[in-house]
């Protein structure tokens, strides 16, 4: 019988047209900056150019890659140029890529330990390297009572934390018999809205959040959190657990942890502590300060995702009591029963998390920390802080410019003294000419310029030539 036609690509096609992908993601990054950062297509203009239907035929893969430069870069949004200063980084590597690359390679599914040892060991080995990279507490390691765990965002993070203090709070039963609607939780007004979600997946109701009052600096008031604590005590309702933030999405704005976690240990409560965004700046310890309490959370986490140039999706995830986790979210099908498992010896990871199925994240996080080691990865967080305070000082001394929030880190909140249409306009035409990208926010009700240096590539000309151009623009909307 004549060979079946297989379809597949060959191993040595793969390797052909894998060379040539390699080579396309080099040259990409060698000419990101000709391109206008933030993507110019307008809504539907990608979709408009793609065929109705799918192919009946397969395609040549070179037919692919050039439709790749053809239509779909022109509605990318350039998160890897260096002159991207909107929302946070997302900065990626070549170290992250490949180790992305191979964890497809090996197509590896770490649901449970023996589905891929490796899997599972190398995620818990990098997760208490961080441990120590991080200046975290030793109760996070696997080795003690804690442990860390690789979940894909850190949204997800929030939640786990949120279930475990749930049912902690209501001594395990509200998996079996749901929320009764007394349960509380505690946030500030400028937490990120992913504990709102949280508290809405988790059963606990968003006006069950509640969103403490912030101080000037946008860090939260522990005073007014023991209030609420208190008062909502006294109306019969559960406190089961609250969020901590070190650098908030909005302004960078940094809560007492310590303070909160005095609170927490009054009313033996749930202390998370979400430093997603700027957690990556504890590799240096001269940062660690802005975490300080951190030895009293129950849960953290932080985002290679974000700072730490390990490619979208990474966010890393401890507890300080992993029973209490695993006892929240495990449930055992016969069809995953297994020895390792029965033997108590192994972390299956399933456990951990929300989904079944998990990819083999920790390669490209073991990548990036063995190819910069704590060395590199201190040198470019200390750049990219030094870059910010640059820039802030330029704002200081400039006469039509303020600051709009302390800058602890990399984040700078400024404004044109102009008012909001002003501070929009500016913000719109940057935008629009494709030299850079920056977002907004509002703090005290004042529409407020957001820029945050932290791509893997930005260095002094980019951040200089950001502010050339932010001058530029604000001259132009106040000549007369
Ligand atoms: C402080 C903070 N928490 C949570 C998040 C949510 O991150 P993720 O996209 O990983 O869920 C972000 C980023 O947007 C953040 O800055």
């Amino acid at each position: 019988m004549p060979d079946e036609k297989s379809f597949h690509m060959t191993p040595d096609e793969f390797r052909r047209h894998g060379h040539a992908v390699v080579d396309w993601i080099a040259d990409y990054h060698s000419r990101i900056e000709s391109f206008p950062v933030l993507s110019q297509v307008k809504p539907g203009e990608i979709r408009a150019s793609l065929p109705a239907n799918a192919p009946t035929r397969g395609e040549p893969f070179e037919a692919l890659l050039k439709d790749v430069e053809r239509l779909i870069l022109p509605g990318v949004t350039h998160w890897q140029s260096p002159n991207f200063f909107a929302y946070f980084p997302c900065n990626a590597s070549g170290p992250g890529i490949l180790g992305d690359l191979l964890s497809s390679g090996l197509g590896v599914q770490g649901m449970l330990w023996s589905t891929s040892p490796a899997c599972t060991e190398l995620e818990t080995h990098v997760l208490d390297w961080l441990v120590r990279m991080l200046g975290l507490p030793e109760k996070f390691l696997s080795s003690n009572a804690g442990g860390g765990v690789i979940q894909d965002t850190a949204s997800s993070a929030a939640l786990c934390a949120l279930l475990a203090a749930r049912e902690r709070a209501t001594n395990y039963t509200s998996n079996q018999k749901g929320c009764d609607g007394r349960i509380v939780a505690y946030a500030s007004t400028q937490t990120h809205s992913s504990l709102e979600k949280a508290a809405m997946i988790a059963g606990i109701g968003v006006s069950n959040l509640r969103l403490i009052e912030v101080d000037d600096k946008f860090a939260v008031r522990p005073e007014a959190l023991a209030r609420q604590i208190e008062a909502d005590k006294r109306a019969g309702l559960v406190p089961c657990f609250v969020c901590a933030t070190v650098g908030t999405t909005s302004s960078n704005a940094m809560d007492p942890v310590a303070e909160i976690a005095k609170i927490c240990g009054r009313h033996n409560l749930w202390l998370h502590v979400d430093a997603a965004m700027s957690g990556t700046a504890a590799l240096c310890p001269e940062f660690r300060h802005l975490q300080n309490g951190v030895e009293f959370a129950d849960s953290y986490n932080f985002n290679p995702h974000k700072w730490m140039f390990t490619n979208f999706d990474c966010n890393c995830f401890w507890v300080a009591d992993r029973k209490a986790l695993i006892k929240t979210l495990s449930i055992l099908p016969e069809y995953l029963r297994n020895q390792a498992t029965e033997s108590g010896a192994v972390i299956d990871y399933r456990d951990w998390h929300i989904q079944l199925g998990r990819r083999f994240r920790s390669l490209k996080l073991w990548f990036v920390i063995r190819h910069y080691g704590v060395e590199g990865l201190q040198h470019h967080i200390r750049r990219h802080v030094q870059l910010a305070q640059e820039f802030a000082h330029w704002v200081r001394e400039d006469e039509n410019f303020e600051l709009a929030a302390p800058v602890p880190l990399n984040l700078v909140c400024f404004r044109h003294k102009g008012g909001d249409a002003a501070n929009q306009t500016i913000m719109e035409r940057l935008n629009r000419s494709g030299d850079l990208f920056l977002t907004h926010t509002k703090l005290n009700g004042k529409f407020t310029l957001r820029l945050c240096v932290g791509q893997t590539n930005t260095g002094a000309r980019h951040v200089e030539r950001a502010w050339r151009r932010i001058r530029e623009e604000a001259e132009k909307i106040t000549a007369p």
